[in-house]
């Protein structure tokens, strides 16, 4: 039954310590960074509901209230722009409220992404599910979440996002074997290695945090043991799913991605994303890249 269930939830784990990016993040998660003017897990949550994916779950933890502040209304600061007659600010306050309808769950103990997905199951119950990762955006120019749902109602089973990138770059990443299937942008994946040690990696295609999950991952996840750092991942519990036909949860296919991503997980990639969405805004971009020339300029005579 679960086979033909549409898949209407989006699970977005949002527990950890952001520990990167200290101190900014000592007392402000560090999912709500922002990215120009708008917290980076708000662009997460617009890409599920651009999708179609109204129903959000937040896996979240300590500290992490802002976060739901943020999608709520915001009555006395709605009432202040009211009355400062700023509409376009109020619209911006509101917008974010309205998204979806977005759940939070606790995830108690950081035992890692796999641990983070099974925290979803009372709420996702027995049907597929995408579960989407923060510091990773995907430009909405670049649909990939809409065609990783036609992935799964074509094939079944489960659905990863795939780039190829660096051989150096493999190992940040879970990697991926991969057959050629009768779609161009689709491949089976054969086999999945979390992190793989320089010169094990399978190929050059790494998982990027996009994943369409049949439910039978939760029960996997369920036996599954810790694995890299000690963590459970979600990865290992896809890897079995990747060995089982279509009547037992599997298998697991990947969509080759070649749009636009950007990284905010890390110090330089994050500044990358945000200048690179500052020069898209139109609002900035006729100020802002003029300066950005001049100063880079100026920078390399100095
Ligand atoms: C997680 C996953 C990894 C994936 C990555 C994408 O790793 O475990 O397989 O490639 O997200 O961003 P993390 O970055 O949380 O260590």
């Amino acid at each position: 039954m679960a086979d033909h269930a549409p898949v209407t939830k989006a699970v977005v784990p949002a527990a950890g310590l952001g520990t990167r990016f200290l101190p900014a993040t000592k007392a402000t998660p560090k999912e709500m960074l922002p990215i120009v003017d708008k917290p980076a897990i708000q662009y997460v949550v617009e890409e599920a509901v651009n999708a179609g994916l109204e129903d959000l779950l937040l896996v979240t933890g300590r500290g992490k209230r802002p976060i739901e502040d943020h999608f709520d209304r915001a009555y006395e600061l709605e009432e202040a722009l009211r009355a400062k007659d700023d509409p376009e600010r109020l619209a911006a306050v509101r917008e974010s409220a309205e998204l979806g309808i977005v759940h939070y769950v606790r995830q108690g103990e950081p035992k890692g992404l796999g641990h983070a997905v099974h925290c979803a199951h009372q709420h996702v119950g027995n049907e597929p599910f995408a579960v989407l990762l923060g510091d990773d955006l995907i430009d909405p120019r670049d649909p990939l979440l809409q065609r990783m749902l036609e992935v799964r109602e074509q094939f079944g089973g489960s659905v990863v996002a795939l780039m190829e990138v660096e051989p150096e770059q493999v190992s940040l990443y879970g990697c991926a074997a991969i057959e050629p299937t009768s779609e161009d942008d689709v491949v089976k994946v054969t086999n999945l290695v979390e992190k793989p040690v320089p010169g094990e990696a399978p190929s050059r295609w790494i998982i990027i945090g996009r994943y369409v999950c049949d439910p039978a991952v939760f029960d996997v996840l369920e036996k599954t043991p810790p694995g890299r750092g000690g963590e459970i991942q979600l990865t290992d519990a896809l890897m079995t799913l990747a060995q089982r036909d279509r009547s037992q949860g599997g298998p697991v296919h990947g969509v080759l991605f070649r749009g636009r991503r950007y990284d905010t997980g890390n110090k330089l990639d994050y500044l990358r994303t945000v200048v690179q969405f500052a020069a898209d805004r139109p609002d900035l971009a006729a100020e802002f890249l003029p300066w950005l020339r001049e100063f880079v300029a100026k920078h390399d005579e100095d």
